[in-house]
């Protein structure tokens, strides 16, 4: 038999918060199944509201929880009837117990993950394999993406990635291959390709492409340009997986939050949380933003199942400067917090970059 080759896996970075599913999906005593990290994991939301992320196996013989039943409460597995709270993975009750045995249940738990709702997100706190249970108390913030008032409305867009998590980021961060993926009448002509500089600095574990005008042959944002005020850009890239792009012009704003995440060590999900206030009181806007947000995320994906196709057969690849510089950072930085050393940072101070996109 012959095996098919694969994409390479990647090393994953524990000990922090990824997006596991759209929280929408956990509604009254729904058990849904996600795999993240490599590990399977089954969420819920209790009837107080709190979600819960378990690893998705019973601790007593591996059964998938999932196929349990939970009242909103309790999570009982469906083989031997083990009951357990989901939030802290604590077992309550084992039911083939008599007063003969002195086992008792609250020592013994199932894994359970911290689990918080941010921006529409079940963000699931995933630990180091072997680092023993979590404390609350020492987790980083939840990730969000910012927000400039109150009044916002806001679109989410996802897409499953054949290939690693790096190359998923990478092409996040990609700056020239917009004109190729990116063709679109109402985005921009591979014609209008012109040479670019961006200033960068360094921010702990990231980067940040430096406040700015953005592109006048981009058509969303000659859009933008109508309220007449000149208009700033921030896009901040921060360990493990996370893009902020935020937009501000006068008193309206556009933020958005990019994460590409493991499902695999040798598979991703890319997830777009954007949020504004540009334009809140026309109608339509939020199907004609995703119907263009998806057809450009859309394009991405294309591109990457195209690019898996490439990567199965173990090319070896290249980084170019300055277009790859951000690449070249990221794997950097990686680099530094698989090492433990996270302080260690690739850039010395602020960078300027050319390349024509
Ligand atoms: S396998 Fe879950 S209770 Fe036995
Ligand atoms: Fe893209």
């Amino acid at each position: 038999m012959s095996t098919s080759p694969q994409v390479a896996a990647t090393p994953l970075i524990y000990n922090d918060w990824y997006p596991a599913m759209r929280s929408r999906e956990l509604r009254g005593r729904k058990l849904r199944a996600a795999m993240l990290m490599g590990i399977p994991m089954v969420l819920g939301r209790r009837d107080d509201g709190r979600l819960f992320a378990m690893r998705d196996n019973c601790p007593h013989r591996g059964i998938p929880l999932s196929c349990g039943w939970f009242d909103g409460r309790e999570l009982t597995c469906r083989y031997h009837g083990w009951a357990f709270e989901p939030a802290s993975g604590q077992c309550n009750r084992i039911p083939s117990l008599t007063s003969h045995d002195t086992l008792d249940p609250s020592k013994i738990y199932a894994t359970a993950f911290p689990c918080e709702e941010r921006d529409g997100y079940a963000w699931v706190y995933v630990p180091a394999p072997g680092s023993g249970r979590v404390r609350a108390e020492s987790l980083p913030p939840v990730p969000e993406a910012p927000k400039f008032g109150a009044k916002f409305r806001s679109a989410h867009l996802t897409a499953d990635l054949p290939c690693n998590v790096d190359h998923g980021i990478i092409g996040l961060m990609d700056p020239a291959h917009g004109p190729f993926v990116h063709q679109a009448w109402w985005w921009r002509k591979r014609a209008s390709i012109h040479e670019k500089e961006k200033q960068f600095e360094p921010i702990p574990e990231g980067f940040r492409m430096s406040a700015h005008a953005p592109s006048g042959n981009s058509a969303p944002y000659k859009l933008l340009g109508v309220y007449g005020e000149p208009i700033t850009t921030t896009i901040d890239f921060v360990l493990p997986n996370r893009r902020y792009e935020t937009i501000r012009c006068g008193q309206k704003w556009f933020s958005s939050l990019t994460t590409v995440t493991p499902t695999t060590a040798n598979a991703c999900r890319i997830d777009v949380y954007a949020a504004w206030n540009v334009f809140y009181a026309v109608p339509f806007v939020k199907p004609i933003a995703k119907f263009f947000g998806k057809r450009f995320v859309r394009q991405d994906q294309v591109t990457m199942i195209q690019q898996a196709e490439g990567l199965k057969h173990d090319p070896s690849l290249m980084l170019i400067d300055d277009a790859d510089r951000p690449a070249k950072w990221y794997f950097a930085l990686k680099q530094a917090r698989l090492e433990g050393v996270p302080e260690r940072h690739p850039m010395s101070g602020p960078v300027t970059l050319h390349w024509r996109s």
